[in-house]
């Protein structure tokens, strides 16, 4: 097979074209029973691709035909031992990992800063998480994940865990060290798990950074939906390992994804890998020459400034610069109200605001304009508006505390009761409770609760910062375990 071939592609467009006579779900009916104002938008021809699994099309969970020759087309495509197909997006493949590479008990080292799905995947897993906190720029007023000497200080003083889990590329694009924190994973025997949701793209241009498989990752997700062509959903994980037993794997895939597969899905991660192998190199190279004149205007601009990848370099890591993050603080505004102002005014929508930034990511179908009228709508944006100056400061108290118990058994096992936030030190925190600033989680469950974090939270409180995870207006109480 070669790389210009998209079987499974091909399987359903010919089966589309055939005009079966369905007696297979779904109920549309080859979208006669779509609703007439969603068919008359789309055209029917997309339903009748809208399949279910039978031996023409194959079976994600069973793969032996066109399935199976797409995910060999992908492996090969990244240069591993085995890609899995998954519906569910990163979030299924973060869950994946932790559940085929750590047995319940074990530990892992984890970056705090991880994707709401890393926490799902310790729950499932039953496994012991050792946390790193991420590194704040106060300058850029961004995360970075974990540094490898930070990697190694947690090996150093938890030999037993079993692996190391990185976020890279972070949402803003920054790229871990992972060439380094690699051959520290193998030097002890650890699993290196990378979630690369954000980097699908890194390995088809020279001017991004090094991919996780490059790196040597034991394993790694991507979503292909997010960077390249896959439509949303469509998301891959890696395996290339010698730790890592790919039987479990597969079984921890099929465990945790959908009978009913989208097949339209499925067929675009077919196709994406195949645009991104044979014009990869052409069409992210554009992409990429747009970001950077876009980022070269922002950075002319009096109110704002894009982060760059000599910023990125400077401090160890790397970034991959299709990814605009734009700082809003000195127009006097927040992110989130940038990121109003160009969704309601100028019909720009950016993937992400926080409040010093706004994320806007590339993908490889943005184009010029595209990164025009962007930066034209900045640009007045810059001229017209300016907000009372902000205070905040981007930074994560050291609210040290300890795990007492398994994440998993809290969730699935013991009772909780809610207590009034004054009278919550000294019990386990039975939820997770993150503020944002700076998106990272202040308790997980499990955790004791101390007076400092009581304090903290009363402070954010007082301040009128909300704590996701918090119920109601304000956070009044929290969720702790009830003692048997
Ligand atoms: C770092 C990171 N990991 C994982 C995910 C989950 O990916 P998906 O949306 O494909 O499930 C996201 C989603 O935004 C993410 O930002």
């Amino acid at each position: 097979m070669r790389q210009t071939q998209s079987p499974l592609f091909v399987t359903l467009l010919n089966h589309a074209k055939n005009r079966v006579v369905s007696f297979h779900t779904p109920g549309h009916k080859n979208g006669r029973g779509i609703d007439p104002r969603l068919r008359k938008f789309t055209g029917r021809n997309m339903y009748y691709m809208d399949v279910t699994v039978f031996p023409e099309v194959d079976s994600l969970h069973d793969p032996q035909g066109p399935i199976k020759k797409a995910q060999q087309l992908m492996a090969r495509a990244y240069g591993v031992e085995h890609s899995f197909f998954l519906v569910n997006g990163s979030s299924s493949g973060n869950m994946t990992m932790f559940m085929s590479a750590c047995a319940p008990g074990s530990s892992v080292i984890v970056s705090r800063n991880a994707h709401k799905s890393v926490m799902a995947g310790i729950v499932l897993s039953g496994v012991w998480p050792i946390w790193i906190q991420p590194k704040v720029d106060q300058n850029l007023d961004v995360l970075f994940d974990s540094s490898p000497d930070q990697i190694k200080d947690a090996l150093d003083k938890y030999p037993e865990a079993k692996a190391v889990f990185v976020t890279s590329p972070t949402y803003n694009g920054v790229t871990a060290d992972l060439v380094k924190i690699a051959e520290l994973c193998r030097s002890r025997g650890k699993i290196l798990l990378v979630d690369e949701a954000h980097g699908p793209h890194l390995k088809f241009h020279k001017d991004l950074p090094v991919s996780a498989v490059e790196a040597g990752a034991d394993m790694c997700v991507q979503s292909t939906h997010k960077i390249l062509s896959a439509l949303s959903q469509g998301s891959v994980l890696h395996v290339q390992s010698d730790l890592v037993d790919v039987t479990r794997v597969r079984q921890m895939v099929s465990l945790l994804q959908t009978t009913s597969p989208q097949y339209i899905t499925l067929a675009s991660l077919d196709l994406a890998r195949r645009q991104a192998v044979t014009q990869g190199e052409k069409l992210l190279g554009r992409v990429i020459h747009w970001a950077e004149e876009g980022r070269k205007r922002i950075n002319t601009l009096k109110h704002f400034r894009c982060m760059t990848r000599e910023d990125v370099r400077s401090r160890g890591y790397d970034m991959d610069v299709t990814k605009l993050t734009v700082n809003v603080t000195r127009t006097g505004l927040s992110g989130h109200e940038v990121e109003d102002i160009l969704a309601k005014e100028y019909k720009v929508q950016v993937d992400a605001a926080d409040l010093f930034n706004i994320i806007a990511i590339m993908g490889i179908g943005s184009d010029k304009s595209d990164v025009e009228r962007f930066v034209d709508a900045l640009t007045e944006i810059d001229h017209k508006y300016h907000g009372s100056a902000q205070n905040w400061l981007l930074e994560i108290p050291t609210l040290a505390t300890e795990m007492v118990l398994l994440p998993r058994d809290v969730f699935l096992n013991m009772k909780s009761k809610r207590v009034p936030l004054s009278k919550a030190a000294g019990h386990i925190c039975a939820q997770t409770l993150t503020p944002y600033p700076p998106g990272i989680p202040v308790l997980i469950p499990g955790e004791r609760i101390t007076q400092t974090i009581v304090d903290y939270l009363g402070h954010l409180t007082d301040k009128n910062i909300r704590v996701v995870g918090q119920e109601g207006d304000t956070l009044r109480s929290i969720k702790v375990v009830t003692p048997r």
